[in-house]
């Protein structure tokens, strides 16, 4: 998730990309830069760190023109650096592009166009952009993008400046966002409404596969084979702090709602076209040393932890390994049992939690091959493991986290799965009929956010009480505890995640009307001893809220309120049950008046032991 600004006018373009960039830095922050048309030529300032380290570079060195583009960057392919952020160029220096999203097909794109002669300047995966567009001009800047468009596989929002179209940008968009703003007599372009709203409220929202050619009087749209797509231009009420938010309220819910995009983004590439067979090029372990591997050690904190304790059940459901799991402040004053034959997984949505980066070096020094499952390109777990596995979320604002969790879920399911396909741990069949599982978990949790009213209304039971338990069972005592830490963390409602079998070994003795239970019930090989559980909780007066599946008969007749996920298999349940246990969390704090985004005591990144 980068952000986009991109403007055509009568205006300086430097102060309006720069004011756009910093409304967008919310979505990405480790670099920054921009391209303007100056006197014939392209000036180009990039920096890595934040927006101001640019601006401080333009006062240095200033640019003049009135048509640019500008990028606010959060890495994905090659880590934070002056060379890797946007605006990448093509050889000539003639043209420039800026990118949002995943090109899949880079490498073998690259090797072919350094075959011809390009010179490539950054590890990104954009800068493929610049030279296949380059390689394909013959005179027509549209038909060279849209050339080079058809090569590429993988999700865009792609914006294009050239000396040879100097009265032109053109953008594209493939499952990234882009808006276009219109003006008098200038146009804009952005990832998002806010960086826009200073100038215009009129917006045109580009749709997957479309090609937008901006001119100072005017746009125009095509899909990819050139037919013309008319589109009323909307506009925009929200005032810019709520269009920040994309019109949600908090952050939270924005990133809630974020999920499907987020899980789909992670899962992109990793899928060969066939379904068959997971690739995993981050995981950098031969032949050799993935037979050799005798046990996995999962390190993490908090939320992250959660993600590992299910990782735990895929990797041995699966892939057949021992795997031992950590929270990392109790790692590092064990003196673990660690080997060569050990996969150490440290789990980290930020990369710079220090207990975790504490484990990573601890199992790092006594020999294990470490795997990072980490959002941030560049941090610092990023940089110490061996592998690495990025969860493609975008950055995650609020403090509490949801879409980086489903998308420590996701990694984990297809690291056990890349495992015991590597390990011929379970037959083809089964393992394809688990792959096209996962692939329908992105939609699966979009049927979930569309019925997040009813959430809501099941939300205002908590007003008045002080005080939950969550249970769950298998592979969903995890979502009990994770459910548990979203309630407390935002609503300070105290909530106890617990293993729904230990229940009677002492929570059972919390349970009246004024504490209600949350109960993860779905189909599987624990279902029945969750009933047998919230039976317990009913004959002691408790209220029961159950996530259950669709179409299950039985569990209305237990418990008092079910909340619905669609099926899919045992394992992968996880997943979908968190996003209600989200929703419902939120809309109790928000219930409360609570300060959602930054809950009293919490920091987002612990960076302290
Ligand atoms: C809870 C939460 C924290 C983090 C934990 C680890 O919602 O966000 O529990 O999961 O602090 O942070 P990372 O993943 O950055 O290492």
């Amino acid at each position: 998730m980068c952000g986009i600004v991109g403007y055509i006018g009568p205006a300086d373009a430097k102060h309006i990309l720069l004011d756009g960039l910093r409304k967008l830095e919310y979505r990405g922050y480790d670099s920054a830069g921009l391209a303007i048309q100056q006197a014939g030529e392209l000036a180009i300032r990039k920096r890595q760190g934040k927006i101001d380290r640019l601006a401080g570079e333009l006062d240095l060195a200033p640019v003049e023109g009135m048509v640019g583009i500008g990028h606010t960057r959060w890495a994905t392919h090659g880590a934070p650096s002056d060379d890797n952020a946007h605006p990448h160029v093509d050889c000539a220096g003639r043209m420039a592009v800026v990118h949002n999203g995943i090109i899949e097909n880079y490498l073998a794109l690259r090797e072919s166009l350094e075959g011809r002669g390009h010179q490539f300047r950054s590890e990104t995966d954009t800068e493929v952009f610049a030279h296949l567009i380059e390689s394909h001009y013959a005179g027509d800047l549209y038909a060279a993008v849209v050339a080079a468009l058809r090569e590429v596989v993988g999700s865009y929002a792609l914006v294009v400046m050239s000396l040879d179209a100097p009265d032109t940008l053109i953008a594209a968009r493939q499952h990234s966002p882009l808006i276009l703003g219109h003006g008098e007599q200038e146009q804009f372009i952005a990832s998002d409404v806010p960086a826009v709203l200073a100038y215009t409220r009129k917006v045109t929202y580009l749709q997957n596969g479309e090609v937008a050619v901006l001119n100072r009087d005017g746009v125009r749209i095509t899909r990819l084979d050139g037919t013309e797509v008319s589109r009323d231009i909307s506009i925009v009420a929200w005032d810019a702090a709520a269009a920040e938010k994309g019109g949600y309220k908090h952050f939270m819910l924005k990133e809630i709602n974020e999920q499907p995009t987020a899980l789909e983004e992670t899962l992109r590439g990793r899928i060969s076209e066939d379904g068959a067979q997971i690739t995993l090029p981050g995981l950098k372990l031969s032949p050799a040393q993935l037979s050799a591997i005798s046990r996995v050690l999962i390190i993490a904190c908090g939320t992250a932890y959660h993600a590992g304790l299910v990782g735990k059940y895929a990797i041995e459901q699966l892939a057949r390994l021992p795997v031992e799991i950590d929270v990392a402040s109790e790692l590092r004053y064990r003196d673990p049992i660690i080997d060569e034959g050990t996969l150490a997984i440290v789990i980290s949505q930020s990369g710079e939690t220090a207990d975790t980066q504490a484990g990573l070096h601890e199992a790092r020094d006594k020999g294990a091959h470490v795997l990072a499952v980490t959002n941030v390109v560049g941090s610092s777990v990023d940089r110490d493991a061996d592998s690495v596995l990025y969860t493609y979320a975008g950055p995650e604002i609020a403090v509490a986290s949801t879409k980086a969790y489903t998308t420590q879920l996701m990694v984990m399911y297809l690291t056990a799965l890349y495992l015991a396909q590597e390990r011929g741990t379970m037959p083809d069949e089964a393992r394809i009929q688990l792959i096209d599982a996962v692939r329908r978990i992105p939609s699966q949790t979009q049927t979930i956010l569309e019925g997040q009213e009813a959430i809501h209304s099941l939300a205002d039971r908590f007003d008045e009480i002080h005080s939950s338990l969550f249970l769950g069972r298998g592979v969903n005592f995890p979502t009990a505890l994770e459910g548990a830490l979203k309630l407390k963390e935002i609503s300070y409602i105290h909530a106890e995640g617990y293993a729904a079998g230990e229940m009677k070994h002492g929570p059972i003795a919390l349970i009246t009307p004024q504490c209600p239970t949350v109960a993860v019930a779905v189909p599987g090989g624990v279902y029945d001893k969750m009933l047998s559980n919230i039976k317990e909780v009913k004959a002691r007066a408790g209220h029961v809220i159950a996530v259950g599946a669709e179409g299950d008969g039985e569990l209305h007749k237990y418990a008092d309120d079910v909340i619905r996920i669609p099926r899919t298999v045992e394992l992968f349940t996880p997943v979908l049950a968190a996003v209600p246990l989200q929703l419902l969390a939120y809309y109790c704090a928000d219930n409360l008046g609570m300060d959602i985004d930054q809950p009293r005591n919490l920091a987002k990144s612990v960076t302290v032991e």
